[in-house]
């Protein structure tokens, strides 16, 4: 994204600091190919992109396109390659902005049954980021925080003394989500925090995540695969390819009228309840695998699937330009594909 661009991007999102600014991160990850040499594999590559307070930004795309990486870098669960983060306007650098960011910013994961310690007590999982940033005065007001999360989540006060393999993955879930606001956070990192649940509780713990936003005032950046589910929950959704963002809109526009080549493939593949729209909507076949991202193709990383590629998309990368008020894509072709 050109520096113009950025600006833009955030200037477009009220004139207020955003509560997050990522600008221009990047996230390698060496790998060996061969006796001392190494390839980056560009898991995350140039992406800005601003959150407001208060709202739920959705990040989707396919197996691979780097969404998790996204979220933990922003975290600085990884330290970035490239790239600044900024929380309300000062950038993340130092290992004490890092421990400070912390206390503001936290992260539930995909999979309930391996992010928690099958050996520790909800108590002990659910306080110990109390413990780590010194949080309480006492014991007594460490208990009472454990005992006001669980209350938070829908667990009761007995569940404190079990261990987390005893439970559902949907009560483990809600044991994740306790303990990432143990913090009292203001922006949570969401990774498919329902998609290895049963369906039958994925509405109910999506619908805690709507609720707990509103009590607690927090910041969302919600990462899922299934987009009925994050068109749901998100004000706006950003939309990822190979380590790019491609396309980032308010999410009834990104659904309704998907501007990238790529979005609207994977908009029509959304079931539509309205057999009208869903005749208009005709499906869009993507032709090929997704390349990997340690060989990704030159020019638009989208080239070699695209219905519309022309020699300028072989050549050149697009910028992710605001082509609308507050609406970003990265195409060269967008005027005349839509
Ligand atoms: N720690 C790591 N070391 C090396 N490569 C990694 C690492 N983590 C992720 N990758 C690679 O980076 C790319 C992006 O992975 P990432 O997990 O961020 O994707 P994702 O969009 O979250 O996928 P999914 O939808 O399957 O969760 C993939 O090619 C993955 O293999
Ligand atoms: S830049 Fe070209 S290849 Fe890339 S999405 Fe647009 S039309 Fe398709
Ligand atoms: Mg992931």
């Amino acid at each position: 994204m050109s520096d113009k661009s950025e600006m833009n991007n955030t200037a477009a999102q009220s004139g207020e600091e955003p509560i997050i600014r990522v600008s221009h991160l990047k996230e390698y990850f060496p790998i060996n190919t061969g006796f001392i040499r190494t390839k980056p594999l560009k898991a995350v590559d140039d992406i800005s992109f601003s959150i407001r307070e208060g709202e739920t930004l959705g990040l989707v795309g396919e197996s691979g396109c780097g969404k998790t990486t996204a979220g933990r870098t922003i975290l600085h669960l990884y330290k970035p390659t490239e790239g600044d983060v900024f929380y309300r306007g000062k950038p993340i650098r130092t290992k004490q902005d890092i421990t400070e960011f912390r206390k503001h910013a936290t992260m539930v994961f995909q999979d309930p049954y391996s992010s928690l310690d099958p050996r520790m007590t909800v108590a002990d999982i659910i306080g110990e980021p109390l413990d780590i940033h010194h949080m309480y005065g006492s014991k007594q007001e460490r208990r009472d925080k454990i005992l006001e999360l669980m209350d938070r989540v829908g667990l009761n006060s007995e569940h404190a003394a079990r261990y987390a393999h005893e439970f559902s993955g949907g009560q483990r879930q809600r044991v994740g989500i306790a303990r990432a606001l143990a913090v009292d956070p203001d922006f949570v990192v969401c990774d498919e925090p329902v998609s290895a649940l049963d369906v039958s509780i994925q509405a109910q713990v999506i619908n805690m995540f709507d609720e707990l936003q509103d009590q607690m005032h927090l910041t969302y950046l919600f990462i899922a695969h299934d987009l009925l589910v994050v068109r749901h929950i998100s004000d706006r959704i950003a939309v990822m390819y190979l380590g790019r963002m491609v396309e980032l809109a308010d999410a009834d526009e990104i659904y309704d009228r998907p501007l990238h080549p790529y979005t609207k493939a994977l908009m029509s593949a959304v079931p539509v309840p309205d057999p009208k729209v869903a005749r208009a909507n005709q499906r869009v076949q993507l032709k090929g695998e997704i390349p990997s991202p340690l060989n990704a193709p030159s020019g638009c990383p989208f080239h070699t699937r695209c219905p519309y590629a022309a020699d300028v998309c072989r050549e050149s990368m697009p910028a992710f330009e605001e082509v609308e008020k507050g609406r970003f894509v990265a195409c060269h072709r967008v005027k005349e594909v839509n």
